[in-house]
């Protein structure tokens, strides 16, 4: 097995946005982990850019500070903190204003060897200027790279848009847009469970599988988000997280592990999703928006409670399910029934397989009836894979069926921490890996599928269900899956 940590060359990563929430939330602790790890020392740079009139001192505090906020204690450690966070410097400027520029390009190193990645954490309205200014400065080299975090437009159009101005300065292979389920160790799981087992690939089809769920519930709030109320579910998870997912599911083998292979196999499920449009939206769609409850003494607060008073009112999805076909051989007609939504009964990200029925069961003077096969990948909380089997159930008494899952628990397998997307991620941006980045090809399928949807909703004179906050979602989502004589999967463990 080669070595788990393979440094990476020097660099300079110029974080645009550097005092918001993403970039000390996730940015900092994950690069953290990754320096204590040995994968790059005081070599490299990260130049912090914002409004903000914040100097280096300053930005190498509030790295330390989220090292402490975020970082599991027991790794922290003072020596590593400190040299980590020397690190870090910082440019005060607008930019939009082309004078403030210079302040960037004075923190630059000129060698080539060194790698420059620019990560836009800012409003997408910031990227058509900022990579304006930064091919008019020369920024570019061919070792150069942006990074481009989410929303990547709100509709194909808008989408175009971002990526002209920004392929205006890089070329398609220095651009990394980043969806963060792509670092997610569970997801990426999905690769090697798929096509590094034998056992999986034949039976994976049509002819064996009955159906797939996909889940990603959250039980936090979303609200207090002012950018959610634009967005809501269908665009803030349905359009990048979950179809990705359904890609790595459904995608045809690609011939290797390269960036280009996979993207191309994820394009082809894209263009192969059936539109969702108008007509009979009703019954292969649901959106919900949560309404309060009450949980012990505590009011839990509607979506509109949340909102700011001008935005109540608002229409905008906190829950979507849909019933999804992708209209190729291998899939054709199998459903794909996905859902996510906030203020969910529980935090729970998985993909459930759901194989058929045994063809012709034997066990006709058995205990218990043959249950079909069912594959859980759990991709949050407690990672892992199961797999439903039946078995007889052991010692006297004739032949008692019996459904077992084999669990395997990450937790309990693997020692080691698993690490948060972003440090893959980042760190792929200097490897020059664009194997769980977006291509401009697959972000545009994507939302060339979500806009009809969107367009309908919006013109329908139906708002979304209520769900009360703390359950699985609006009615409607139960009745979409149980219409077709299934339900979803949920474990008593939930
Ligand atoms: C983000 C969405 O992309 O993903 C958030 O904007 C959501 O609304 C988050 O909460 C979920 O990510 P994770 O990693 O917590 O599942």
């Amino acid at each position: 097995m080669s070595a788990k940590t393979i440094p990476v060359q020097p660099f300079d990563y110029v974080v645009f946005g550097a005092t918001g929430d993403l970039t000390r939330r996730k940015l900092i602790p994950a690069l953290y982990y990754r320096f204590r790890a040995g994968q790059f020392d005081e070599r490299s740079h990260v130049i912090g850019v914002s409004r903000s009139p914040w100097n280096d001192e300053r930005m190498q505090q509030a790295a330390i500070d989220s090292v402490r906020e975020h970082v599991e204690e027991k790794y922290l450690d003072e020596d590593v903190i400190a040299r980590f966070a020397s690190c870090f410097s910082y440019v005060h400027n607008d930019v939009t204003n082309e004078e403030d520029w210079k302040d960037i390009s004075d923190k630059l190193r000129d060698d080539e060897n060194i790698v420059r990645a620019f990560y836009l954490a800012v409003s997408p309205s910031l990227f058509a200027p900022i990579c304006k200014y930064l091919k008019k400065g020369n920024y570019c080299r061919p070792n150069s790279r942006v990074v481009l975090e989410k929303p990547l437009g709100s509709d194909l159009e808008s989408s175009k848009e971002i990526n002209d101005a920004v392929g205006e300065a890089f070329c398609e292979d220095q651009i990394y847009r980043i969806d963060h389920y792509l670092g997610k160790e569970t997801v990426q799981n999905i690769l090697a469970l798929r096509f590094a087992n034998a056992m999986f690939e034949p039976v994976w089809n049509s002819a064996h599988v009955d159906h797939v769920q996909i889940t990603v519930a959250e039980s936090v709030g979303a609200g207090r988000r002012g950018y959610y109320d634009q967005s809501g579910a269908l665009r803030d998870m349905v359009q990048n997280h979950i179809l990705q997912l359904v890609c790595l599911v459904a995608m045809e083998p690609p011939s290797s592990d390269a960036a280009n292979a996979l993207r191309d196999e994820k394009l082809k499920v894209l263009r192969a999703l059936k539109p969702i449009s108008g007509d009979g939206l009703e019954k292969i769609s649901v959106r919900g928006q949560y309404s309060s409850t009450r949980s012990g003494d505590v009011e839990v607060p509607s979506y509109q409670d949340e909102l700011p008073r001008e935005k109540r009112g608002s229409r905008t999805e906190t829950f979507v399910a849909l019933k999804m076909a992708i209209e190729n051989w291998r899939w054709s007609g199998v459903p794909f029934y996905i859902r996510t939504g906030k203020r969910l009964a529980a935090r729970i990200s998985e993909i459930i397989i759901q194989f058929r029925e045994i063809p012709h069961s034997i066990f006709d003077h058995a205990e218990g009836v043959p249950t079909a096969n069912k594959l859980v990948i759990r991709l949050q909380p407690d990672e892992g894979v199961k797999l439903f089997l039946m078995i007889k159930d052991p010692g006297p008494g004739g032949m008692r069926l019996r459904e077992v899952n084999l669990n395997l628990s990450f937790a309990d397998t693997f020692d080691d921490r698993t690490p948060d997307a972003y440090e893959r991620l980042l760190l792929d941006v200097i490897r020059g890996n664009q194997t769980l980045f977006m291509r401009r090809d697959e972000l545009e399928a994507a939302w060339a599928w979500i806009d009809p949807i969107r367009l309908a909703w919006d013109q329908s004179s139906e708002g979304p269900q209520p769900y009360k906050a703390g359950t699985w979602g609006p009615t409607g989502s139960i009745a979409l899956i149980e219409r077709d004589g299934r339900t979803w999967h949920e474990e008593n463990d939930y």
